[in-house]
């Protein structure tokens, strides 16, 4: 699928957000290598701590489907600048992707930022080596 095709699913993905509380809708759209493509919306909660996010809702999706090996991820948000992960996102997205996974940020006027996974989390945390 092309990026812009993968934006605008995106966009209709966002459209799923369960955001009661915040009334800020996120479309995350994470493909796979095998061509599979996985959407996840963030979930809130009236105990707000329990919200996840549309990233992490996308990857679960694909682990719990035994998906792990990605090509790239697509994260449209109703913002001005290109929406940023954030940090819990970020760790999640170092466990199973590679350093090198493009991560496109899209705002609301379709503006994109493209960057690594390496880039948005530079000198992660791991235990594994
Ligand atoms: N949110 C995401 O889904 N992804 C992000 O990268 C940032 C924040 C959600 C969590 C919450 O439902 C709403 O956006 C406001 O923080």
């Amino acid at each position: 699928m092309a990026t812009t095709e993968l934006i605008d699913l995106a966009i209709e993905t966002s459209k799923k957000a369960y955001v009661p509380y915040s009334h800020f809708p996120i479309g995350a759209v994470l493909v796979a290598k095998n061509g599979q493509i996985f959407t996840g919306v963030n979930i809130e909660n009236a105990s707000f701590g329990l919200t996840n996010c549309g990233e992490r809702a996308a990857i679960f999706k694909a682990v719990s489907e035994g998906v792990t090996d990605f090509e790239e991820l697509i994260v449209y948000g109703e913002t001005e600048q290109p929406v940023s992960p954030c940090g819990a996102c970020r760790q999640v997205m170092a466990e199973f992707f590679s350093k090198d996974l493009k991560v496109t940020l899209v705002a609301k006027d379709k503006s994109t930022v493209v960057m690594t996974v390496r880039e948005l989390l530079p000198y992660s945390f791991t235990n594994l080596d």
